[in-house]
């Protein structure tokens, strides 16, 4: 096949200024936390549409793109989500989880309550698309489906961070229910839920420290 291309130049930052931006980056984005109790305070659905915009920028294996979000403002359909997902994580606290994960996720305070998935006035729901379907419904595969879909959900998060909004990036255990209620196809996996929304007035988040650089980076 023909290799088509087109010019590249992005904007070329003198050096003395390189260090300076990335260190105005870094400060916003030690800034992030994930929140657990929101506002219901509306957010524009044009906000929500942006970010996803921006999550769809990611690079991908193969180019293919392999992410579908999902987002919801629907009051009923959130109060499903809650319903299942409350069901499957009380389930998970108090019969599944093994005593090790419990007591990682103790500093957290975290339970099986989730106010948080009516409470923000979003939820996206980050599908991962194992394969594709053809026009005939032949399975197409995809390569490096996790990788690509977890890039786009991090640049998701820091978009809707740097616009002053906060997420909870969300597991429940097993996720299988989001698929039926969000109506998506067979080749497409729950992949995170992702409250999003300003934190309630009262937010407090646990007290974390990150790993400084030198226990996160090697120069060789
Ligand atoms: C893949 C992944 C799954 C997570 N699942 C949950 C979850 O189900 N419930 C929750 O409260 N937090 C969850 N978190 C959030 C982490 O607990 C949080 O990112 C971590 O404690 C660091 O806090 P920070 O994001 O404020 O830096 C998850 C984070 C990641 C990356």
């Amino acid at each position: 096949m023909e290799l088509r291309t087109v010019p590249y130049s992005p904007e070329r930052i003198p050096q003395d200024q390189v260090v300076e931006r990335l260190t105005q980056d870094f400060e916003v984005a030690s800034a992030r936390r994930t929140v657990r109790a929101f506002s219901s305070d509306p957010v524009p659905q044009e906000a929500i549409q942006t970010a996803i915009r921006i999550a769809g920028t990611a690079p991908s294996g193969a180019h293919r793109q392999p992410w579908t979000f999902v987002a919801i403002s629907d009051p009923e359909v959130k109060r499903q989500i809650r319903e299942k997902a409350e069901e499957e994580e009380k389930d998970f606290y108090e019969r599944r989880a093994p005593q090790d994960w419990l007591d990682a996720l103790a500093p957290l305070g975290t339970d099986f309550h989730k106010s948080h998935l009516t409470d923000a006035p979003w939820l996206i729901v980050v599908f991962r698309h194992d394969y594709e379907l053809g026009p005939n419904k032949e399975r197409i595969k995809n390569y490096y489906m996790t990788e690509s879909v977890g890039i786009a959900v991090g640049f998701l998060i820091q978009a809707l961070h740097r616009a002053g909004l906060a997420t909870l990036t969300h597991t429940p255990a097993p996720m299988t229910f989001l698929r039926e209620i969000c109506q998506r196809p067979e080749n497409e996996k729950p992949f995170v839920l992702l409250p999003v929304g300003y934190p309630a007035p009262d937010c407090h988040v646990p007290d974390l420290q990150r790993k400084p650089l030198e226990e996160i980076a090697v120069f060789l």
